[in-house]
């Protein structure tokens, strides 16, 4: 083939065009190389300077062995208004699930604490409010997180994660006592010991009592009707779902609900009822929406 034959638009460069770079495209060429070097320095330097990150812990775990480890927790420093007070020194846990903080923490001021913080569901995000604290909470996974809070009063936490529907409603606290106030409480009600059983959860074993559990791990009790006659109504509830739940009697102006229990937990519900049509559900924000809700009959 000829040479004729090649035809192009665009003329040939000359040899020899590929000239070395002039000064200030060099100096260009090593800004650039001298700041990648920085970037990547301070990626990796935010890691172990400064204060910003939280000092945390981290271990393998399973949604039921977590809810497992808070229910226990949760029973055996839980007070009788249903927060959790916890003694300095004592390691705290708190389960996310859609869409609720269980249990409620009270802390003492000026101590720190390691919060383990896992996900009974889906991954959520806890956000400490007017904190700058802000930490993924994953299923599977279970961190401490070193937390120390200063003033006395309520830390509202909030999930930043979008988890679902309920989402935006996913909202807790951390309440911060004084040492005085914490002393006070621990002396009062002294740390009960893990073999005592739950006074309430007994009580429930009464004549006449209504029994309620939840359908596996689904957001729904394990019956949607419930009978019962007028009088004192008691409904003993059992929560083997790692997904914490109560349950509420709502009708004909009574309101009344049972403590927060997970993973086998018991709570009790009690109302003095008039012949009517009431309903039962779990007031954890999104639960009755998603059928966690019966009909409670009473008859005269
Ligand atoms: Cu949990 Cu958003």
């Amino acid at each position: 083939m000829a040479a004729q034959d090649f035809t192009s638009s665009v003329a040939p460069q000359p040899t020899g065009w590929a000239k070395p770079l002039p000064r200030d495209e060099r100096v260009f060429v090593w800004l650039v190389l001298a700041s990648v070097v920085a970037m990547t320095a301070v990626v990796v330097g935010w890691l172990y300077l400064g204060r910003q990150n939280v000092p945390s812990t981290a271990h393998a775990t399973t949604p039921r062995a977590f809810a497992a480890k808070v229910a226990q927790f949760a029973k055996q420093y839980g007070g009788p208004d249903g927060r959790v007070y916890v003694p300095p020194g004592t390691d705290a846990y708190m389960l996310a699930s859609r869409y609720s903080w269980y249990p409620e923490l009270v802390l003492e001021t000026g101590k720190q604490y390691t919060i383990w913080l896992s996900s009974a569901d889906a991954l959520h995000g806890f956000s400490l409010v007017g904190q700058n604290l802000n930490l993924e909470v994953a299923p599977h996974h279970a961190m401490g997180a070193k937390i120390t809070l200063g003033k006395p009063g309520r830390y509202l936490i909030v999930c930043n994660e979008y988890c679902g529907l309920g989402h935006a409603r996913m909202a807790g606290h951390l309440d911060v006592v004084s040492p005085r106030a914490m002393q006070a409480y621990l002396t009062a009600h002294p740390v009960k010991s893990t073999a005592t059983t739950n006074a309430a959860a007994s009580a429930g074993a009464a004549a006449g009592t209504l029994r309620l559990g939840v359908r596996g791990t689904a957001l729904a009790f394990d019956k949607s009707t419930l009978t019962t006659r007028a009088g004192k109504v008691t409904i003993a509830f059992t929560n083997d779902s790692p997904i914490p739940h109560d349950v509420a009697i709502k009708g004909h102006g009574v309101y009344v609900k049972s403590a927060t229990v997970t993973s086998g937990g018991r709570a009790v519900v009690r109302a003095v009822l008039k012949p009517g049509t009431y309903e039962y559900l779990c007031t954890i924000p999104g639960h009755a929406a998603a059928g966690m809700v019966g009909t409670l009959t009473v008859k005269p």
